[in-house]
This record gives C-alpha cells, structure tokens and sequence, in this order.
C-alpha cells in the first residue's frame, strides 16, 4: 500500500508523526509537502497535490493535516473522485472508510493530540468499504459530481 501525504504549516508536525507511525508499518509514503512549519502556505495547495495522486492511481489513499484538517479537506474534495473525510474519533474513521469509501483522510494537528491522531490512523486503514447499499451512495456522489463537472 502507498499513501500520499500533504498538509500546510499548521498540520507539519502531525504529517510527520504520521509519516514515521507509517514506516515502522513498512507502508510506504509520498510526502508532496509542505516541509516545514515555519513558513505559512496555503492549504489548497496541498490537499489539490495530494488528491490528484490519488485519483490518478500514484497512490492508494490520501492523508492530509492542517490545523483543524477543515481547509484541506474541502480543497481535496474539490478533486473529482475524492471523498476526504475530517475526522477527529475512531467511530467515524471506522465509518468514513466502511460506508463512504474515503479515499483520503484529513486531522488536525491542532484539534488532536498525537496518540488519538494515530489510532484514526490505524482504524482508518484497517477498516474495509462494506459495499452493498453504502456503494449505490457512494455513486450517487460520483453523479453529483457528474452534473455540476460537464
Ligand atoms: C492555518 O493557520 C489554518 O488556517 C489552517 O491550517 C487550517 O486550519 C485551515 O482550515
């Protein structure tokens, strides 16, 4: 599995703890940025980056921080094709992956503590999209983004 990851400024040092809880999982990781906490960016910049790696297949999902995982996650879903989901608790990780299929992931570095912000992380990536009826909702979304992306 490969995983991109992207956040600004706010959401640096959580990308980071991410990208090193990744590698002691033997996951290999794509940081498209930004690399430092000091310089303010914009947030856009790196939730479009990463989520057009994931729709083109670069990588198999997306994880993204910024200081509430709010900015970064709408430019995201910005992307045809991605459903980024903010999420602050285990439940909705779970669910985010189980009935909406996320296929990217966005926290806040300065909503959640290091060790919650993990365990989304693994409840996240251990969590299968159950299909069935959650998959005709799931398409329904992609016809929404049909109607309004002509
Ligand atoms: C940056 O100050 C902050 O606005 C950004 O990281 C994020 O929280 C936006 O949603």
């Amino acid at each position: 599995m490969k995983i991109g990851l992207g956040c600004d400024h706010g959401g640096y040092n959580l990308k980071l703890e991410i990208k090193k809880y990744l590698g002691t999982k033997g996951i290999e990781c794509v940081d498209f940025g930004t690399n430092n906490d000091t310089e303010s960016v914009d947030y856009p910049i790196y939730g479009q980056k990463v989520a057009e790696a994931v729709v083109a297949n670069e990588v198999d999902y997306g994880i993204v921080c910024c200081g509430t995982g709010i900015g970064i996650s709408l430019a995201a879903n910005k992307v045809p094709g991605i459903r980024c989901a903010v999420v602050s608790d285990t439940f909705s990780a779970k669910m985010s992956k189980a009935h909406n299929n996320a296929n990217m992931l966005s926290l806040g570095e300065r909503v959640l503590g290091k060790g919650l912000a993990l365990e989304i992380v693994e409840a996240w990536l251990n969590t299968e999209f159950e299909g069935d009826r959650h998959l005709r909702r799931v398409n329904l979304l992609s016809e929404i983004e049909k109607k309004y992306n002509k």
